[in-house]
């Protein structure tokens, strides 16, 4: 009689130190609904918004609303040490688990940009999604802006600079601002996510205020020049050699710009699927997204955000390298609209863990 096959240990790592901590809860409720218990042995990791790392064992069901903390949880840790491979729990009891894949759904800060990701390259661990250096660089607005201009993808026109230098030379920063972009403007921590410390700001006289607001979620600011046009989306897929895009799928945003109410509150923005432009856009977009991706270094996934004007002209506003991750958010979506159910894209991320790591 065959042994029944040994199932695959899974860690999912949840909630996280950043403003998008609440958006984890709601990514990561879904993929363990989602995820083939048959084949997964699932491993939940809450990270309070303190930074604590609890292992928690109860009814998924606690984590929107964030009772899971007050929960079956103990405190637990990923180990850095190789020969450990997996978590070590402080107890009771103590002791170590063997993970054999950590699929991040953490969003932001500490999560989605390269800090976490250092801990698991260090871990030896196989894990889903983009290295140290390919978060990091997408995490950072400037940086991914400076690189991609370097390559010719269409951007908005942008500046930036560190909130340090406008607390000493206001003035200077913002006629800088008003001699290189026309409004409205768009003022944003070059390190953020979800909407959280931007604004839009329609003239002069309301910089002040924007980029103190942004200045409270990152010490780089970076501000880019108003794009009139439909907001449309890009999930892609894959390692470098093989990312392959998604159709395009486009916000229809209910506020004045896609906002964190509009994203997570209100749920009033619209999906369309596929967005309502033209083929030829579409290739265009479908195309650039996957050579943004590569040149950024990205692998597993990543959401290439853009921007279509009137014209049809093609506008990249960011990567997203952990996208939200629901069943109703834009990543799954447009996959799903390929054919991959939640499920077997939750198995392609994992499959594309190991391959990367050389499994
Ligand atoms: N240059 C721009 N032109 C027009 N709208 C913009 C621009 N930049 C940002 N926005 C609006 O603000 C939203 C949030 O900005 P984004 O750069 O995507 O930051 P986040 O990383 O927080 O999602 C976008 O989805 C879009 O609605
Ligand atoms: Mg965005």
């Amino acid at each position: 009689m065959s042994q029944p096959s040994k199932k695959i240990s899974v860690a999912l790592l949840f909630g996280g130190q950043s403003s998008e901590h609440e958006v984890s809860l709601m990514s990561a409720g879904s993929i363990i609904e989602n995820l083939d218990k048959e084949k997964y042995e699932l491993h939940m990791v809450g990270i309070t918004k303190e930074g604590r790392w609890l292992l928690f064992t109860g009814d998924p069901a606690q984590l929107s609303g964030g009772a899971w903390e007050k929960g079956d949880v103990a405190p637990a840790a990923l180990s850095p040490d190789p020969s450990v491979h997996g978590l070590v729990v402080l107890g009771p009891p103590a002791r170590t688990i063997h993970i054999d894949c950590v699929f991040p759904a953490l969003h932001g800060k500490n999560g989605e940009d390269g800090t976490l990701q250092g801990l698991l390259a260090l871990s030896g661990i196989p894990y889903v999604g983009c290295n140290t250096e390919a978060s990091a660089i997408c995490m950072d607005k400037a940086v991914t802006h400076t690189l991609l201009s370097a390559a010719n993808i269409e951007q908005a026109h942008y500046l930036w600079f560190y909130s340090d230098r406008f607390a000493c030379a206001p003035e200077t920063i913002k006629n800088r601002i008003c001699a290189r972009l026309n409004f409205p403007v768009f003022v944003k921590p070059a390190n953020a996510g979800s909407s959280v410390g931007v604004s839009r700001v329609d003239g002069p006289q309301g910089l002040d205020e924007a980029i103190r607001k942004a200045a409270q979620e990152d010490v780089k600011i970076i501000v880019e020049e108003g794009v009139t046009g439909q907001e449309v989306e890009c999930a892609v897929l894959g390692n470098r050699q093989d990312a392959q895009a998604s159709l395009v799928g486009e916000i229809g945003a209910s506020a004045a710009f896609y906002d964190y109410d509009d994203k997570y509150v209100n749920g009033t923005s619209q999906l369309y699927i596929p967005a309502r432009i033209p083929q030829e856009a579409a290739e265009e977009i479908r195309e650039t997204a996957v050579r943004a991706y590569r040149l950024l270094g990205c692998s597993g996934l990543a959401r290439v955000d853009f921007f279509v004007t009137p014209e049809q002209k093609v506008v990249l506003n960011e990567l997203n390298t952990l996208p939200g991750f629901t069943s109703i958010s834009m990543y799954p979506k447009l996959w799903m609209a390929m054919g991959l159910t939640y499920g077997e894209l939750l198995d392609k991320l994992i499959q594309l863990a190991f391959k990367q790591a050389g499994c």
